[in-house]
């Protein structure tokens, strides 16, 4: 196959990018985006803060602008992302206790009733925890250790159709800390019966040719939780051809890892664009890494 997505379709996986509304317009972007990916994900416009400005009223002009746009051309599309402690709108920010509890269930509520049934996933939690494994302290952690939970009770309510992820970045490295005290939640909601049904990797790689220690024992140890696995934000500094092609195989290797999404389309779109960390240069050319995804996907 010739595109990222049909070669990942091979084995039934998807291949997806991060899609910014403002530059849909732009044709070398939405050109290389509708031909190479079969996954969207809105790099900000599914965030509290773009959802619910003000509390209780909710705006998807330009969430429903990247699900048009990705539909419309047979693209599937995830949701990013219902509770975070980072992107909240200001109300948000500043309210805490059973009022912030209250306004999380709401706000989930909200943007999963206008996506009901329209969406593969959603990121329900977005970096809920420290590097050293233990809960990030944030707004939410201090409404109760609960608070993860309660979202995807709510979040299964609001829409038992969409799968529901918990999505974070540093736990790739199956001896690191932080993916150990993800791994531990996880374990223990799947022991409890709270709904959860797919973790996601961000893997935002730096540096090195060789990938995160163990990274597809990681992915295997969560599927074996009976969680599906996926790399949701890829980029790699400098676009080091062995870690993607790594990386590739690596999701490949693991039948529960379901696909894989990079987080832009060219450099210049990505948020560490000085770092050249994606499959396309600035001009939309393929590059190097491109090519050795591409590969690995045909040669599964
Ligand atoms: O749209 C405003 C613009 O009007 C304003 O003039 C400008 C001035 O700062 O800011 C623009 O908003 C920026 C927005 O990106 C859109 O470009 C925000 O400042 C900036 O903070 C925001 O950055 C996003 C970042 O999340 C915020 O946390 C990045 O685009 C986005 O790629 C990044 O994505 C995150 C994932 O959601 C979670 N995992 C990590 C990943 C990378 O940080």
């Amino acid at each position: 196959e010739s595109t990222l997505g049909a070669a990942a379709a091979q084995s039934g996986r998807y291949f997806g990018t991060a899609i910014a509304a403002s530059r849909l317009s732009n044709s070398t972007y939405s050109t290389i985006a509708a031909r190479e990916f079969n996954m969207i994900t809105a790099e900000n416009e599914m965030k509290p803060d773009a959802t619910e400005p003000n509390r209780g009223q909710f705006t998807f002009s330009a969430g429903d602008q990247i699900y048009n746009w990705a539909t419309q051309r047979g693209l599937k599309v995830r949701g990013h992302t219902l509770a975070w402690h980072a992107q909240q709108p200001g109300w948000m920010q500043n309210l805490s206790g059973s009022t912030l509890r209250q306004a999380m269930i709401d706000h989930i509520n909200g943007v999963m009733a206008h996506y009901k049934g329209k969406l593969a996933a959603w990121d329900v939690v977005n970096e809920a925890f420290e590097e050293n494994g233990s809960r990030r302290n944030s707004n939410l952690q201090r409404t109760g250790n609960d608070w993860i939970e309660a979202a995807f009770r709510a979040a299964r309510t609001a829409d038992p159709s969409v799968k529901l992820c918990y999505n974070d970045y540093n736990i790739e490295n199956w001896s690191y800390a932080k993916t150990q005290g993800v791994y531990n939640m996880i374990r223990d909601f799947k022991s409890r019966g709270v709904p959860i049904d797919c973790v996601g990797l961000q893997t935002h790689f730096t540096g090195g040719s060789s990938l995160p220690g163990n990274f597809q024992t990681t992915l295997s140890s969560f599927a074996a939780l009976g969680v599906d696995v996926a790399l949701t934000e890829v980029d790699v500094t400098n676009s080091s051809t062995s870690q993607y092609a790594g990386l590739t195989q690596a999701c490949l290797n693991v039948p529960r890892c379901i696909g894989i999404t990079v987080w832009g389309v060219r450099d210049s779109d990505s948020w560490r664009s000085s770092e050249s960390p994606l499959l396309f240069d600035g001009n939309g050319n393929k590059k190097a890494a491109y090519t050795s995804v591409l590969n690995a996907l045909n040669s599964a």
